[in-house]
């Protein structure tokens, strides 16, 4: 059996790279898989969240999913808090992951910076409960972007090692889905930096929820080179900028790279920008107008998150029992 899981944190505004690193993917796979989608607050805590904001901005990416085009009746979707199990299971993982698996983890060590000994335990621990969230639900398939590709083979290790520990063949091998041309969308100021929702610059990002003049406003000021654009991807080598947005180009409208050279071959950014706005309102506008009208309407958004939270619950909770029997807690 196939089972798609696969979270977001509710920290800030969803970005272009979330829409077509993940978002899009999720939407795509809908109709095939059975889908568990979590909003993952438990993780956004391992960084400072602001209480009062922390509860809008779950509503808000709940209300991002479903304006992307998640039909909360065909997926599960849930706050991860409203699980308990997830944090039963990432403390069991704790004690399964290694110290030494996770201090190779590339991810803390950049958002922990030079001053590590000063970032939470929570956030070094936090690839464990990504594997918790993953493989409480047995899930065989996770659609993310390429920057979650570490944490994914973390969570085959972990899988692996209990199965091994414990003689069992409970956890499945999951199988990370990263498809797409925007699996690693980058900065819009800095083609060496992944468009992130912690980036200072707000002009380094597209968010859902921008209208269209600040759309063109921010494509206007991205970074780009003094070359013209190239007709096959290859002259993309050495010009991070011009692959970002033909990259971002050819996934908002469905495109090969290839076929995106050749459509733009030996034009001036300015017209390529203009043509990239278009798309990217095109298909961002209508998002954007749907999010605001579901946010208007928290009882509604309540709800979705309230009954995916019950069908990931009947879900998840045999399964956490399966685990405390093969770890040998007395379950009175
Ligand atoms: P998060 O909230 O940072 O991002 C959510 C999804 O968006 C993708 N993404 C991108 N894709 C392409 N280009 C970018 N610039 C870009 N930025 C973000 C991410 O790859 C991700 O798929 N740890 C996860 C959340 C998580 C999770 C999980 C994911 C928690 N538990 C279990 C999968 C399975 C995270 O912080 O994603």
């Amino acid at each position: 059996m196939s089972r798609i899981f696969s979270g977001v944190q509710p920290t800030g505004d969803l970005h272009l790279g979330n829409y077509l690193g993940a978002l899009r993917n999720w939407v795509a796979l809908q109709h095939d898989y059975e889908c568990i989608y979590c909003i993952v607050d438990m993780h956004a805590i391992t960084m400072w969240q602001e209480p009062e904001l922390l509860t809008p901005a779950t509503r808000e990416v709940t209300a991002g999913l479903i304006a992307a085009g998640l039909d909360p009746k065909n997926n599960v979707i849930f706050n991860q808090s409203a699980v308990p199990a997830h944090a039963e299971l990432a403390w069991i993982f704790n004690c399964v992951a290694r110290l030494g698996w996770l201090n190779r983890m590339t991810q803390f060590k950049d958002k922990a910076g030079k001053n590590r000994e000063n970032a939470s335990v929570g956030l070094y621990a936090y690839p464990n409960l990504m594997a918790a969230d993953i493989l409480l639900y047995k899930a065989t398939h996770v659609p993310v972007g390429e920057d979650q590709k570490q944490h994914l083979e973390l969570t085959r290790d972990i899988a692996q090692k209990f199965n091994n520990d414990f003689g069992v063949e409970l956890f499945p091998l999951t199988e990370p889905l990263i498809f797409g041309e925007g699996t690693r969308v980058m900065s819009l100021r800095d083609g060496a930096n992944k468009m992130s929702k912690s980036d200072p610059s707000e002009n380094s990002r597209i968010n859902m929820t921008d209208g269209p003049d600040e759309i063109a406003r921010k494509i206007k000021k991205a970074k780009s080179d003094s070359e013209l654009l190239p007709s096959e991807p290859k002259g993309l080598e050495g010009r991070p900028e011009a692959a970002n947005l033909m990259g971002i180009y050819a996934a908002l409208s469905d495109k090969t790279l290839t076929e995106v050279c050749i459509e733009f071959e030996g034009q001036q950014f300015s017209a390529f920008k203009e043509t990239l706005t278009e798309v990217a309102v095109a298909v961002l506008g209508p998002i954007a107008n749907e999010m605001a009208r579901l946010v208007a309407d928290p009882g509604y958004l309540n709800n979705v998150l309230k009954d995916g939270s019950e069908r990931a619950k009947a879900i998840a909770e045999p399964i956490l029992a399966e685990v405390y029997d093969a770890v040998g807690f007395l379950r009175p």
